[in-house]
C-alpha cells in the first residue's frame, strides 16, 4: 500500500527519494511524487501516475529538483482515482506546504467543507489535500508548524503517517503517525522517515519505531520525538539485522522465484532455534499449564494467504489439541460480534504485521478479554507490539506481494505452536511428537530436494498457461492447501480459479467442468487419498484435464488417472502442505510468466493493506 520517505540532510534529496520509494515499489502504487525545499526555488513538486520510472525520467532521477530536505511518496488509490493531481505529495493553496500521507481520514468530507467555507479552493479529490489545507489554515493562526500540526491531529479523525515539510523551515521535517507504520532513521548524512526499513536499509540500520500519537521533528542532525500532548519522549532505538541483499533481487529475475527458493533456509530459521534438546521451546511466550488448560476455544485471525495458514493450522491444531479452533478472516470477525471472553486464545497471523483488518480484529479481541498471540515476519510492525505475545517468523524480508516464504513460515511456527500447547495439554502421544519433529527438521532438506527440480512445474505451467478457469479440489489439508494454490495463481496470473472441497463438488461446482477444463487435484492427505481419487475420476468423467500433485507413497496410484502428475516427497501428514504448496507456488509464478504478468508487483494489489 502506500510508501512514505522523507529526508532531512547533507545531500541532494530527490536521488534519495526516489531511491526509497523504488524499494518500497513492492507495497504496491499506482502514482508516486516527490517534493523538495531548495533555499532559492521554493518547494518543487513533482508527480506523476503510473511506474516510478515516469517520475524518475520526469525529473532526471531527481538532479531537476535542487534541495536537501524532502519527502515522497508512492500511492495506492483510495479517494480519487489514480492520476497526476491525486498523487502526492499535496500542497496546499499558498504552495508553502507539502505533505505526504498513509492512511484514511474519516472525517475529511466535513472539514473540506468548512475549509471552503473560509473560501479554501481544492485542486484534488482526497482526503490527504484536506490536511494540507487544513494545516495551511491553522499554521496561519498560530505561525508555529508543530503547533499547527497538533491543532491538526487534534482534528482529524481515521489512520494515519504524515511527513511534512514548510517553505518556511529550510532543515526540517515532521511526522506523525495513527495507525499507519511509520520509521525514523539516523543516517550519517541526514535523517529519514519511511513507511518501512527496506527504504532506509542502505543508509542505516539504526531505526526508531514512532508509536500511535508520537509526532517527529526530523532535522539533518536531530530527530525529536514527541507525544500528542507535546511532552518530549526518549525513544528505543532498533538495528536492523537484515543485509541490503536480503530486499534486492540477487541474479534472479523477480522476488517472487527469489522467494520460493528462499524457503528450506527461511523454514530452518523459523524452526531450529524453537527445537532444544528434542521439545518445542517457545521462550518469547509466557503460557503457563494452568491458562492453557483453561482455554475453551481458540480463534486464528488472518487475512489471505495468512487465513489460508490458519485453515491448514484449524486441522492440525484439532487434531493435536481436542479444541475447537475456529478460523475467522479479520474482516469478518471484527464485525460480528464474535464470541470471545478471557478463556479464548486469539491467534493473529500476519506477514507485514500492519494489515489493518487484521490489527483492527486483534484490538476487539483484546477489548473482550481474549489473549492474543501474533505470528508475524516484520519485526516491531504495529501487531507485533500490540499483541501480548508475539512469535516471529524468521523468513527476512519478503518483496514480491505475493507471499511463499512468508506463508511457509507461519505454517511451521504453527505447527510448532499447535504441538507446544498439544503438549501441556497432554493431548499427544510422546511417539506422535517425536515424529513430527524429526520430520519438521527434515523439512528444509526435502524442500531444497524438490526445488533442485522446479523444471518439471514450469513445463507444466508452459503446458496450461492458456487456460481461462482453473480448479483446486482436494481434502481436508488438500482442501487448504488449494486455498492458497488458487490465490496464488489469481492473483499474479490473472486466471479465474476457485479451490473446492473435493466433496463438495458434486453439490454444485461440478456443473461448471466440461471438456477441457483445468482441475488441479491435490492428493497428498494420506488418510483421505482414496476419497480424493473419486473426486478425480468424477471430473475426469466430465473430461476434465487434471494435473495432480501428489507424494511418493501416492505417485503410483495417481498417474493412472491423472493427465499430470508432480510428485513431492513423503513427511510426517500433517506437514505435507508445507511440501505440497511449494509445486502450486512454482505454477503460479510460471503461469503468469508464460502470461507476460507483473509477477512481483500484480495490478491493483498491495503488499501490506492498511486500509479498511
Ligand atoms: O501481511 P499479512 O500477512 O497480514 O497480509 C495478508 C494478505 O494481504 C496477504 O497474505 C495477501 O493475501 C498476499 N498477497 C497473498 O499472496
Amino acid at each position: 500500500m502506500c510508501g512514505i520517505i522523507g529526508f532531512a540532510g547533507r545531500e541532494q534529496a530527490a536521488p534519495i527519494l526516489l531511491d526509497g520509494l523504488a524499494r518500497m515499489e513492492y507495497r504496491g502504487y499506482d502514482s508516486a511524487g516527490i517534493a523538495v525545499r531548495s533555499e532559492t526555488k521554493g518547494l518543487q513538486v513533482k508527480k506523476a501516475k503510473g511506474r516510478l520510472q515516469v517520475l524518475s525520467d520526469l525529473t532526471h532521477g531527481g538532479a531537476d529538483l535542487e534541495g536537501t530536505l524532502g519527502i515522497g511518496h508512492t500511492r495506492w488509490a483510495t479517494h480519487g482515482e489514480p492520476n497526476d493531481i491525486n498523487a502526492h505529495p499535496h500542497v496546499s493553496e499558498n504552495g508553502q506546504i507539502a505533505l505526504v500521507h498513509n492512511g484514511i481520514i474519516e472525517n475529511y468530507l466535513e472539514i473540506k467543507e468548512q475549509l471552503q467555507r473560509h473560501g479554501v479552493k481544492f485542486t484534488s479529490d482526497t482526503d490527504s489535500e484536506v490536511v494540507a489545507q487544513l494545516l495551511e489554515f491553522h499554521y496561519n493562526e498560530c505561525h508555529n508548524m508543530l503547533e499547527a500540526v497538533g491543532r491538526v491531529l487534534r482534528r482529524i479523525e481515521g489512520s494515519y503517517a504524515f511527513g511534512i515539510i514548510c517553505s518556511d523551515y529550510p532543515n526540517a521535517l515532521i511526522a506523525a503517525r495513527k495507525d499507519s507504520p511509520l520509521i525514523l532513521g539516523y543516517g550519517e548524512n541526514g535523517n529519514y522517515i519511511a513507511s518501512d526499513v527496506t527504504a532506509v536499509i542502505k543508509y542505516t540500520r539504526d531505526v526508531v519505531y514512532m508509536e500511535d500519537g508520537e509526532i517527529a521533528v526530523v532535522t539533518p542532525e536531530s530527530i525529536d520525538v514527541f507525544d500528542s500532548e507535546m511532552n518530549p519522549l526518549e525513544k528505543k532505538h532498533s538495528q536492523v539485522d537484515w543485509d541490503v541483499s536480503a530486499a534486492e533481487k540477487g541474479g534472479y529475475a523477480h522476488f517472487m522465484f527469489k522467494e520460493i527458493m528462499e524457503q528450506p533456509e527461511a523454514i530452518r530459521k523459523t524452526v531450529s532455534p524453537r527445537i532444544r534438546d528434542g521439545r518445542v521451546v517457545l521462550d518469547d511466550v509466557s503460557m503457563t499449564v494452568d491458562y492453557v488448560k483453561n482455554i475453551s476455544r481458540i480463534f486464528i485471525i488472518a487475512c489471505g494467504s495468512s487465513y489460508h495458514v490458519g485453515m491448514v493450522s484449524k486441522y492440525n491444531w484439532e487434531r493435536l489439541l481436542r479444541r475447537p479452533v475456529q478460523v475467522d478472516l479479520a474482516s469478518e470477525f471484527r464485525y460480528s460480534d464474535p464470541l470471545v471472553d478471557e478463556n479464548t486464545l486469539v491467534i493473529v497471523i500476519s506477514q507485514s504485521g500492519e494489515t489493518l483488518d487484521t490489527m483492527a480484529a486483534m484490538r476487539e479481541a483484546k477489548r473482550r478479554g481474549a489473549r492474543t498471540l501474533a505470528i508475524v515476519n516484520v519485526v516491531g510492525s504495529s501487531i507485533a507490539r500490540e499483541a501480548d505475545d508475539v512469535l516471529y517468523t524468521w523468513a527476512g524480508p519478503e518483496i514480491a506481494v505475493a507471499t511463499t516464504k512468508a506463508y511457509s513460515t507461519q505454517l511451521v511456527l504453527m505447527d510448532l505452536i499447535g504441538l507446544y500447547l498439544a503438549d501441556l495439554l497432554g493431548t499427544v502421544e510422546k511417539s506422535e511428537y517425536d515424529a513430527i519433529l524429526t520430520e519438521m527438521q527434515l523439512l528444509p532438506e526435502k524442500m531444497s530436494h524438490f526445488l533442485e527440480h522446479f523444471e518439471d512445474v514450469q513445463y507444466f505451467a508452459s503446458r496450461y498457461f492458456n487456460h481461462n478457469s482453473i480448479f483446486f479440489i482436494g481434502r481436508n489439508l488438500d482442501y487448504a492447501m488449494g486455498l492458497e494454490g488458487s490465490l496464488k495463481l489469481k492473483e499474479i496470473s490473472y486466471i479465474h480459479s476457485e479451490a473446492y472441497a473435493s466433496g463438495e463438488l458434486k453439490h454444485g461446482t461440478i456443473s461448471l467442468i466440461e471438456p477441457g477444463t483445468l482441475v488441479v487435484a491435490l492428493g497428498t492427505y494420506a488418510a483421505l487419498f482414496d476419497k480424493a481419487m473419486s473426486n478425480v475420476v468424477e471430473v475426469k468423467a466430465r473430461g476434465a484435464e487434471v494435473l495432480a500433485v501428489t507424494t511418493e507413497s501416492f505417485k503410483e496410484k495417481m498417474e493412472k488417472t491423472a493427465d499430470s502428475t508432480i510428485v513431492v516427497p513423503d513427511t510426517h501428514p500433517i506437514l505435507q502442505p508445507s511440501l505440497g504448496v511449494v509445486p502450486l507456488q512454482l505454477f503460479a509464478y510460471y503461469v503468469a510468466l508464460q502470461r507476460g504478468c507483473d509477477i512481483d508487483k500484480p495490478r491493483n494489489l498491495a503488499k501490506s493493506v492498511t486500509v479498511e
